[in-house]
């Protein structure tokens, strides 16, 4: 072996092939933060004779870029830039700003630079400053960094913390504008969605290993980055987005973790890193999930945030994991309802409507009617002050017995449902993922099989044993939503939707992580969360507020939330964003906030008093 080693480079040699060295950024630190360069210079500034004496010995000095107007509040507010910035300054534009001091760049840059931090070379070469964070909650699977094309690489760059380092742009560098609504907003991506030059893992490892980096960016995904918005990373999905828990079930991966209450709380999947990550690192703005069944809905009602499974076919698929193409949605997570609906703008485009003109019935589905406890209490007093807002009716509604009572020739909705979505998820998925990837890893592998988790094994295993068909299943999806349609999720000319329909969402009940549970089976029978996904229409989660409980782990008090859900008619979405956005300026739904709680923030529990990561 080393001799065929040592040919191969003595051939290399022979030959004059020369190792082409090429820049892949920088880390410095500065007062203790770590910061990654990207590799490209964005400008250089000629004759810095004035702050020569600055680099004392060091590759690059830290300086800021400002407009006339100077170091206003924004700066303080940014999270990358820091008083250290502030030795050296550059003054773009004509007008110098009055109350600046510091050490002028007197030379002129070959480009015009936003303003905000940056570190200059002793050649003069400019570059920007991101921030590392780590991230502690283990929400990514792969750090990123744009390669100034419309590619990305790994981020080479690590921090303290045990985790990947996300690197984050100064938000001083962006201005938004009706062509980048989303410019410099921070978003991170499920990992069933392909971003060119990035391998795909889908959750699992032999998956990611066996196929290239992808070629093409998906649908949703660049619909974002053509909007502006800074991808800042992969993020943990359960295996093939199938429902995976916390911990058994995630045998190629672990399970981030939900910072909320005691911080040992499962995230629900499989948008799991999506809504841990937007739940616990201010420094991110919104997550793109996905949704089949409740992947984005479960991760928000369980970590307090806006999430959104949107009508079906809102936005294309193209180069995303498919588990039911049927079912399958794209949709966002976020803390603050306003961010939501912009990035939803950008995402859906002309597919979404923003519309204020609200349905004035409510129906709501097993509302709790006594304030037995700090849940109920909140739900009752959300249903008031939404029914006040828009001084509308609401009545309880019964799907199973409204349906058995309108469908008496059908068999009851649970019969008829009950098989629907465990069929489509696992008979789509067989022929479009497994047997495929089977195929691939055993041409690769001599004829092995790769590793799949438990909970996407049982399944494709009940999947492939089925006769029953994918038609069959589409039909029963399509009484079901035909009906609907005309029942409590008829459409309206004036209001988009005749109802709106609230169901509850979460209650703060904990799902230990460090549970152990029955081996995982196949989801069967139908309920709340169902209704969306069969009747292809908006469901959208709302947070209201937490209830306490008596932890386990810390034998303390905690609180988790309590969210609600939104249903409208098919094609409602802008309305429901609208009206969320609404309820927001009237004070009756909060921004969420990260960390411990949704509602007064704070520290997650066990880093509690340390420094910001
Ligand atoms: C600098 O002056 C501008 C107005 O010219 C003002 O908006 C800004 O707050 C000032 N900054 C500081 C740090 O005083
Ligand atoms: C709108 O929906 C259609 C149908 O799903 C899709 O083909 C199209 O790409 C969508 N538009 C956008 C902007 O995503
Ligand atoms: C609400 O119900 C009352 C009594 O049934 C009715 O008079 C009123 O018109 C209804 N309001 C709306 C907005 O439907
Ligand atoms: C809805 O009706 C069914 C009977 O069809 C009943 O079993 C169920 O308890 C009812 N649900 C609620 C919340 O009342
Ligand atoms: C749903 O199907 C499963 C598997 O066939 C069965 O065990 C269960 O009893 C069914 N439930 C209903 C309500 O039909
Ligand atoms: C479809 O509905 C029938 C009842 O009409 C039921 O027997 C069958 O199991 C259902 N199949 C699926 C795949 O949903
Ligand atoms: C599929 O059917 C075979 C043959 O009846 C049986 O041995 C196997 O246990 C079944 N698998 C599942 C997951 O139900
Ligand atoms: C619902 O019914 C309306 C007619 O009232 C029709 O235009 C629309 O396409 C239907 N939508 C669905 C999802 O079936
Ligand atoms: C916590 O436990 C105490 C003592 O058993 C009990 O009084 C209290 O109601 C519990 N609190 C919650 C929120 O369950
Ligand atoms: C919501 O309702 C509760 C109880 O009726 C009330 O105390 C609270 O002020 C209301 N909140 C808003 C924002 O309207």
């Amino acid at each position: 072996m080393a001799f065929i080693r040592a040919l191969g480079i003595a051939s290399l040699l022979a030959s004059g092939v020369r190792a082409a060295v090429s820049s892949t950024g920088f880390t410095v630190s500065l007062t203790d933060i770590d910061y990654f360069l990207p590799p490209k210079p964005v400008a250089s500034i000629a004759g810095c004779d004035e702050i020569q004496s600055l680099f004392d010995g060091g590759l690059f000095v830290p300086f800021t870029v400002v407009k006339g107007d100077g170091i206003t509040a924004s700066y303080s507010e940014d999270d990358v830039w820091q008083e250290s910035f502030l030795d050296a300054l550059y003054v773009q534009g004509s007008s110098k700003p009055a109350n600046i001091s510091g050490t002028i760049l007197s030379g002129t840059a070959s480009s015009e630079l936003m303003p905000g931090p940056y570190f200059i070379n002793a050649a003069g070469q400019v570059y920007e400053a991101w921030r590392l964070y780590s991230d502690v909650a283990g929400a990514f699977l792969e750090s990123v960094m744009s390669n100034g094309d419309d590619s990305y690489s790994v981020l080479p760059a690590g921090t303290v913390g045990q985790k990947l380092a996300i690197a984050v742009p100064s938000r001083l560098y962006f201005e938004k504008s009706a062509e980048k609504p989303l410019a410099g907003v921070r978003i991170g991506v499920k990992d069933i969605y392909d971003l060119k030059g990035l391998r795909t893992s889908c959750g699992n490892r032999a998956y990611y290993w066996l196929y290239p980096p992808a070629s093409n960016t998906a649908t949703p995904v660049q619909n974002l980055i053509d909007a502006g918005a800074v991808i800042i990373g992969k993020m943990l999905t359960s295996q093939f987005a199938n429902g995976e828990t916390a911990t058994a079930d995630w045998v190629d991966y672990h399970e981030a973790f939900n910072p909320r209450g005691d911080g040992y709380q499962d995230t629900s999947s499989s948008s799991a890193g999506a809504g841990a990550g937007t739940a616990s690192y201010p420094w991110l703005d919104v997550s793109l999930g996905s949704d089949t069944g409740g992947s984005i809905r479960g991760p928000s009602q369980v970590q307090g945030l806006y999430g959104n499974r949107p009508s079906h076919g809102l936005v294309g698929l193209e180069h995303t994991m498919p588990l039911s193409p049927v079912l399958d949605t794209a949709g966002l997570l976020a803390r603050n309802p306003t961010l939501w609906k912009e990035a939803a703008q950008a995402m859906y485009g002309a597919n979404i409507t923003i519309t204020d003109t609200y349905p004035k019935s409510i129906k709501t589905l097993a509302w709790p009617t006594s304030p037995s406890n700090v849940a109920n209490q909140l739900l009752i007093d959300f249903l008031a002050n939404v029914t006040d807002f828009l001084g509308a009716n609401t009545t309880a509604y019964n799907v199973t017995a409204s349906f058995g009572s309108d469908n008496p020739e059908l068999p009851s909705l649970t019969t008829l449902m009950n098989l629907t979505y465990a069929l489509l998820i696992t008979k789509q998925q067989i022929g479009l993922v497994r047997d495929p990837f089977y195929a691939d890893y055993a041409v690769k592998h001599d004829g092995r099989l790769p590793f799949v988790n438990p909970v996407p094994l049982a399944r494709w295993g009940w999947g492939a044993n089925q006769t029953n068909t994918v038609e069959e299943a589409i039909a029963n999806k399509t009484a079901f939503m035909s009906w609907a349609n005309t029942t409590f999720l008829a459409p309206s000319p004036q209001t988009c939707s005749e109802s709106l329909v609230l169901y509850v969402g979460s209650v703060g009940g904990t799902v230990y992580r460090n549970t152990y549970w029955t081996a995982p089976g196949v989801p069967f029978g139908f309920g709340n969360s169902r209704i969306s996904v069969m009747a292809e229409v908006p469901d959208f989660v709302v947070p209201i507020g937490e209830a306490p409980y008596n932890s386990t782990i810390t034998g303390h008090v905690e609180y988790l939330p309590v969210t609600v859900d939104f249903l409208a008619a098919k094609g409602c979405d802008g309305m429901l964003f609208s009206l969320i956005g609404a309820l927001y300026e009237a004070g009756i739904v909060k921004e969420s906030l990260t960390g411990q709680s949704g509602i007064t923030g704070g520290e997650i529990l066990l880093r509690r008093g340390m420094a910001e990561f």
